[in-house]
């Protein structure tokens, strides 16, 4: 299973074995991380998952979409570059060691 790093604003790390399939959000949610509140359940509508991931490419991630995108310009704390919503971000193998940086709130 890959693993993914939950960083959080206070800069504790969390690593969790994320099923292939399931997202980053649920992988998040199913440990209970602090963090990532996921209002919507993943429907890709409420902000509230918000990430920032490497901007050093070393893990290949899917384009932001274009509802992601409007999205994104409505989280708590302002996007970067390299926020994305972690319920678009599937697991697969690509994704393994993947870290993402958790913002200091969500709402
Ligand atoms: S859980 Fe609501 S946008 Fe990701």
């Amino acid at each position: 299973m890959p693993e993914i790093s939950y960083r959080s604003a206070d800069g504790r790390i969390e690593v969790v074995d994320v099923p292939e399939g399931l997202s980053v959000m649920r992988g998040a949610v199913s440990r209970g991380i602090k963090g990532i509140v996921a209002e919507c359940g993943g429907a890709g509508m409420c902000g509230t998952c918000h990430v920032y991931v490497p901007e050093d490419g070393s893990i290949e991630l899917p384009p932001v979409h274009e509802l992601e995108d409007e999205v994104l310009d409505c989280t708590a704390v302002p996007r970067r570059d390299n926020s994305r919503l972690s319920c678009q971000l599937e697991v697969t193998r690509a994704l393994c060691g993947l870290e993402v940086q958790l913002p200091d709130r969500q709402v």
